[in-house]
């Protein structure tokens, strides 16, 4: 049996996809086979299809990526299970990060280990679900896990207006007496404070770092600064978490930063996500309403070049999802 795929045969651009019929893949002893309804673009996508940064390659194949068909978050339903799986039943709705089990929801089926998914929140529909496992849990595993945020503290979130900023707002602010800043570009300050941050900084027109305020925590998913500009930003015993970004400036901060003379114990933290790691806890949060995803806009399977396309220009406000389920979608803006 054949099924519908996007395929990537060698590095490029989103104008190097296909849309092609493909062998539907059976499950091992130790797999789940999910009919996939929902996928979302993120950072993987693109970086698989450019092939960078470069250093990547020694995981995504050197000359041509090894990674034919993309697609890290997935919900959908339990089509067929391996003899070794004990979790999942055919019929059940499921969602998850895919990055550690060689991705491939931009397809009618894929192929994971149990690992790789979790039950669906049961108020979500698909398209929503695949906005949530890879965003939700890069900002939970920072905020819960590695800086502890609680109440009565503040927090800035640098990059606010994309897929980590808008659930980590949500997250923030269940916490009782938090205050939440959000630096992000003109287009999208209007979308964020109706995600109800208490303040928003344009970067295009002001510096965080320079303003004079300090925060107990911030949460970068860009890295633009250096840690002596954060530490500026940063209280004494505050912590700054990187979620990812600019490499270079990552790298720094996982290895520089400690060297960096500081008698006020401000902490530099690069997260290293573990994926699906929180995904029962994260469900239980969305079914409880506390966190609602925002979609930015949906593209059909076939559609998936002109979604990798929106999340290149970055004005995207939320998740783009990648409807691969749909038959006939409300078209978006760019088509
Ligand atoms: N740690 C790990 O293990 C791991 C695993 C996977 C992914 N990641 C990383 O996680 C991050 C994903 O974040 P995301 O999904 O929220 O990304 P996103 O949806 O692309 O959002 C990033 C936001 O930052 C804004 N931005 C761009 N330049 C900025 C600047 N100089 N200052 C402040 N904001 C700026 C963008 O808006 P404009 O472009 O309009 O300005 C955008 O709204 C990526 O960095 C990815 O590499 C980490």
């Amino acid at each position: 049996m054949t099924m519908r795929a996007i395929l990537l045969q060698k590095y490029g651009s989103e104008n190097d996809l296909t849309f092609e019929q493909v062998d539907k893949p059976d499950p091992a002893d130790d797999e789940v086979l999910v009919r996939v309804h929902a996928s979302s673009v993120n950072d993987w996508e693109l970086g698989i299809i450019e092939g960078k940064p470069y250093f990547m390659r020694v995981f995504l194949g050197f000359f041509k990526p090894k990674i034919k068909i993309m697609g890290t978050e997935v919900a959908g339903v339990v089509e067929a299970v391996g003899k070794d799986v004990r979790k999942f039943k055919v019929g059940a709705n499921v969602y998850g990060d895919l990055c550690e089990n060689k991705f491939g929801a931009y397809a009618d089926y894929v192929c994971t280990k149990e690992n790789g998914i979790g039950h669906k929140p049961t108020n979500l529909s698909f398209d929503q679900s695949a906005a949530v496992p890879h965003a939700g849990l890069l900002a939970l595993q920072s905020l819960r896990d590695i800086a502890d945020f609680k109440a009565g503290q503040t927090l800035l979130i640098n990059g606010a207006g994309g897929g980590v900023g808008c659930l980590g707002i949500q997250l923030a602010k269940m916490h009782k007496n938090v205050r939440v800043t959000g630096v992000d570009s003109t287009e999208k300050l209007e979308h964020m404070a109706l995600l109800s941050f208490d303040e928003v900084i344009d970067y295009t027109k002001q510096d965080f770092t320079e303003l004079g305020k300090q925060y107990d925590v911030i949460l970068d998913t860009k890295s633009t600064r250096s840690p002596s500009d954060i530490a500026k930003a940063l209280k004494p015993d505050g912590i700054y978490v990187t979620v990812g970004g600019d490499m270079r400036r990552v790298f720094q901060i996982a290895f520089l930063s400690r060297f960096v003379r500081n008698k006020e114990n401000r902490k530099f933290r690069v997260l290293g996500l573990k994926p699906n790691n929180g995904l029962d806890h994260l469900t239980g949060l969305v079914e409880g309403g506390k966190v609602i995803p925002a979609i930015d806009s949906r593209y059909p399977l076939e559609q998936t070049p002109l979604a990798i396309r929106r999340f290149k220009q970055a004005s995207h406000k939320g998740k783009i999802i990648i409807s691969v389920e749909a038959v006939s979608l409300p078209l978006n803006d760019d088509e």
